[in-house]
């Protein structure tokens, strides 16, 4: 089947919900959504989204801490951008109908999390990413420009590539025109052809044995662009939660850094806190100093997990502000009123992905990238807490501006785009080497490309997953594709991503920590680990963002 539409939106987490309720009054929306409509990081999101709402607070030092968490490496116009727009951004939420938390005096009850010097994170108790994502849902489908395609799943980008077209004749810069997409239920696979194609896919947490994302978070989004040909930049920055729920049926249940900005304390298994021995913000210092303090006690100790500890606060209050997390963790018998949570960190956020500028172009022409897929240079080698969210909500509104001139200037025919060629396939009797092959990423990458990392470590890794991918790209040349299948294909991309981006900086800074460089060498500075598929496109992209110190 063909669709058209004049944006397709890959994607139903904020990012992708809030540019398609912008756009949508200015052309036709499809969404694309690979699992149910609610189903997205957004979707568990605790905290909330950091923003200058206090009279007391002001942008700069919104924007200080910003810098100060990313480590040298933020760009710094993005971050002004984020940071000033931000506020805009969340009102309009509100007036979408989102009830955050309020005080008596009926102002935003202010969270604080780790790195933040100010009480600004604005949250709905402690599901904010559920609030969100059920009101823009909600907004999305009153709206009749927009069409939501649920258990649809992306599958590449359409550009030039499939047009069987030399590539280096073409012009600057690649096109695309939308994607191939399975139905999932019916197996069949469409193309939607679309004047601009937002990719709001998220991230990859899914690379990692132990992680807070859910199962959608296969990093789809970097792995179709990579394959079409966009930069990719600073993959090795993946930000490890400091504190999930440790309990082997868990799932790597989060608790909320904002149990840390309430007064909660880290201690070991003997009771003593260990946290001012590694930060003058002891509990609240940033999230990579945390967890990085956190595995240095555990293999210290021996011990499996350490203790976040809640019991001296008061527990109607906890209760109250905390309500999932109080019942989540009581299903697994602990009431956190009463005795210490065991915690350990997890795979959270990826920082990097695929490199846009401020209006959210990639470098392929037609290509938007928003929310956690995109590399926007606002987080730096270590994103703040609570401005991811934030980042998409901007971002997407960013790339809504600029599409809609784009669509209308739009002069390109649609090229005639071939039906997805699956001669020669079959429905493979093997599938059991899908999710062998997952979890053995899953491991590698746990134990290697972890919180620590090491030279030797990253090179094991980087053959084994090589091995893998190879065997995966020869399953999936001969096997009628199916959602399972695309997601490991993706999964093996983007392990090899964060692998290759980690060997190529040779410092320790933010989130990428390697005992082979322990230090974060300021004089010989590294910015941005920048990856490209094609063998051009590196000066191409260089050519086109002249004014970029990269
Ligand atoms: P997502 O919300 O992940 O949405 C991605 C969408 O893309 C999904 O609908 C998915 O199904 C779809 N998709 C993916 N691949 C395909 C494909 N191939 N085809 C079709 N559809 C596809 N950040 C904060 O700022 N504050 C917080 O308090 C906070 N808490 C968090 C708590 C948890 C447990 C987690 C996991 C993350 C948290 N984060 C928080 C991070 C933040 O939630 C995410 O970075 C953010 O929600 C990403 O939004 P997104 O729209 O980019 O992607
Ligand atoms: C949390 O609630 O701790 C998550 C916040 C975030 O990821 O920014």
């Amino acid at each position: 089947m063909l669709y058209q539409t004049d944006f397709l939106v890959i994607g139903s987490g904020i990012a992708g919900l809030s540019f398609a309720l912008a756009a949508a009054n200015c052309g036709t929306v499809a969404i694309i959504t690979k699992k149910e409509q609610a189903e997205s990081n957004t979707n568990y999101a605790q905290g909330g989204i950091a923003s200058v709402v206090a009279p007391t607070d002001s942008f700069d030092s919104h924007i200080e801490d910003t810098l100060k968490a990313g480590a040298g490496l933020c760009h710094r116009d993005a971050v002004q951008l984020l940071v000033q727009e931000g506020p805009r951004r969340v009102q309009e939420l509100v007036r979408f109908g989102v009830e955050f938390t309020r005080n008596p005096q009926n102002q935003f009850d202010l969270g604080r999390e780790g790195g933040h010097s100010q009480n600004r994170i604005v949250h709905a108790r402690d599901f904010t990413g559920k609030m969100v994502e059920n009101t823009l849902l909600e907004a999305t489908r009153m709206h009749p420009n927009i069409q939501i395609f649920e258990n649809y799943i992306a599958i590449d980008l359409l550009t030039e590539h499939h047009l069987g077209a030399e590539i280096e004749s073409q012009t600057d810069f690649y096109t695309c025109w939308g994607a191939y997409v399975l139905n999932e239920e019916k197996r069949d696979i469409h193309r939607f052809l679309a004047k601009a194609t937002i990719l709001a896919t998220g991230g990859g947490g899914q690379v990692y044995l132990h992680t807070t994302n859910p199962s959608i978070a296969t990093g789809d989004g970097v792995a179709m662009a990579y394959r079409a040909g966009a930069v990719i930049a600073n993959m090795e920055f993946i930000q490890f939660h400091p504190t999930t729920l440790f309990h082997p049926s868990a799932n790597s249940f989060l608790i909320s850094e904002a149990v840390r900005g309430f007064g909660g304390l880290l201690r070991t298994q003997k009771g003593e806190r260990f946290m001012p021995r590694y930060h003058e913000l002891a509990e609240l210092a940033p999230r990579d100093i945390v967890a990085r303090a956190i595995d240095s006690e555990l293999k210290k100790s021996g011990d499996e997990y350490v203790l976040l500890d809640v019991t001296h606060l008061d527990a109607k209050q906890l209760r109250e502000r905390f309500p999932r997390i109080y019942e989540q963790c009581l299903k697994f018998n602990f009431d956190i009123t009463r005795e210490p949570i065991p915690v350990v960190p997890a795979a959270h956020y990826a920082c990097g992905g695929v490199v846009t500028n401020l209006n959210g172009q990639t470098t392929i022409r037609g290509l938007y990238a928003c929310g956690e897929v995109a590399h926007t240079g606002v987080h730096g080698a270590n994103r703040l807490a609570s401005n991811s969210l934030l980042e998409a909500l901007v971002f997407a509104y960013q790339v809504y501006g600029h599409s809609v001139e784009y669509i209308k200037n739009f002069s390109i025919q649609f090229p005639e785009i071939p039906s997805w060629n699956d001669e020669g396939t079959f429905n493979h009797e093997e599938w059991v080497l899908v999710s062998h092959d997952k979890a053995e990423i899953q491991e590698l990458m746990w134990d290697y490309v972890g919180i620590v990392r090491s030279n030797l470590r990253l090179e094991r890794a980087r053959r084994r997953v090589e091995l893998i991918a190879n065997e995966i790209e020869q399953f999936y040349k001969k096997t009628k594709v199916t959602a399972s299948l695309i997601e490991l294909r993706n999964l093996a991309s983007v392990a090899q991503l964060i692998i290759t981006s980690a060997l190529q900086r040779t410092e320790s800074r933010g989130l990428h920590y390697t005992t082979d460089y322990p230090q974060c060498d300021d004089k010989n500075w590294q910015r941005d680990t920048l990856i490209v598929s094609g063998k051009n496109e590196k000066q191409r992209f260089l050519n086109s963002y002249p004014d970029i110190d990269w």
